[in-house]
């Protein structure tokens, strides 16, 4: 099975996503890394916990990471989210431990202490923690699998400025260090997340799952889908951060092409924005898979046979 990391910041797609990866044998989750993002922290590494206790795998290490960006003050999402980050179900406070490392050391030590090429990362939220570890320790730059991360947008635009996603734009300076570390990057832009869009038919394949996990994951989707159904006028919100482990799941599910991505760490306009060289006008070389389509039924089917089996 492929060894993974999960950085995020829960988030009821990231929870979807930790879901999906846990219901999936294909994968081994390592860690589980929280971030600020979507909430603060002391939320985020809470709801991590949550779902892997929704899971019934309170055996997996769940590490606290950065509290803020790194240059910038923290930008979070309550309006999407709700007041927890995972407004929806009610789920039992977390008896599990959080893990007393520091997430970034966790990181490096994971990538330093295991075989080269073996670890993947998933990031699903900001990439702050990504790039402190980088940052601390260099080494493990050749020594990463591949990072698949969710964020960023091209021909969608933005979600949180006209040129921004949330993720990125959240910390700008770490996507920065993140897309210029030569670690080969599959991104999942919001060109992907929002043709992945919930849909009423959709969720209730989730309730009609009979289990836990899939009413929680039903009424976690009704919240989240709200705000984009005002927002956008679509049926349905995009499920975003699923689409990661999706892609190491059943890679066919996605179109996409290789082409350089560089991050605006300056303008005040297009802050956090991801430049996209899609048509190769500029020299600078390739350093990701841009992906832009994907099979929404296939990617649909999946998660509910995913989830089933929790
Ligand atoms: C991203 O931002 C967060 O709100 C979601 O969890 C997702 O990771 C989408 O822009
Ligand atoms: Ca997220």
């Amino acid at each position: 099975s492929r060894k993974i990391i999960i950085d995020t910041d829960p988030g009821q797609d990231d929870a979807v996503a930790i879901l999906l990866a846990l219901g999936s044998s294909e994968l081994e989750v390592v860690g589980i890394t929280a971030v600020a993002g979507n909430v603060p922290l002391k939320l985020t590494e809470k709801n991590a916990r949550k779902i892997c206790e929704l899971a019934g795998r309170p055996d997996i290490k769940v590490y606290a990471g950065a509290i803020r960006p790194l240059a910038r003050e923290l930008v979070t999402a309550e309006e999407v989210h709700g007041k927890t980050g995972l407004n929806g179900p009610q789920l039992p406070e977390p008896t599990m431990p959080l893990q007393e490392k520091y997430a970034v050391d966790f990181i490096v030590e994971t990538l330093m202490n295991e075989p080269s090429g073996t670890i993947t990362l998933c990031p699903l939220g900001p990439l702050t923690n990504i790039a402190l570890a980088l940052i601390r320790e260099p080494r493990i730059a050749p020594r990463i699998k591949e990072i698949v991360l969710m964020g960023g947008g091209f021909f969608e635009g933005g979600n949180v400025t006209p040129a921004a996603e949330f993720n990125i734009y959240v910390d700008p300076q770490a996507a920065d260090v993140v897309f210029k570390s030569g670690i080969p990057i599959v991104m999942m832009p919001l060109d992907v997340t929002h043709k992945a869009l919930t849909t009423a038919r959709r969720t209730k394949a989730f309730r009609e799952l009979g289990t836990r996990v899939g009413t929680a994951t039903a009424e976690m989707l009704e919240f989240f889908e709200r705000f984009d159904e005002e927002k956008y006028g679509t049926d349905g919100g995009p499920l975003h951060d699923p689409c990661v482990i999706a892609y190491l799941l059943k890679p066919e599910l996605f179109r996409g092409r290789r082409c350089n991505v560089s991050v605006e760490t300056t303008s005040e306009l297009t802050m956090g924005m991801t430049v996209i060289d899609w048509w190769g006008v500029s020299r600078r070389e390739k350093n990701a898979m841009v992906m832009r389509d994907i099979d929404h039924d296939a990617f649909f089917a999946l998660l509910v046979e995913r989830l089933g089996r929790l």
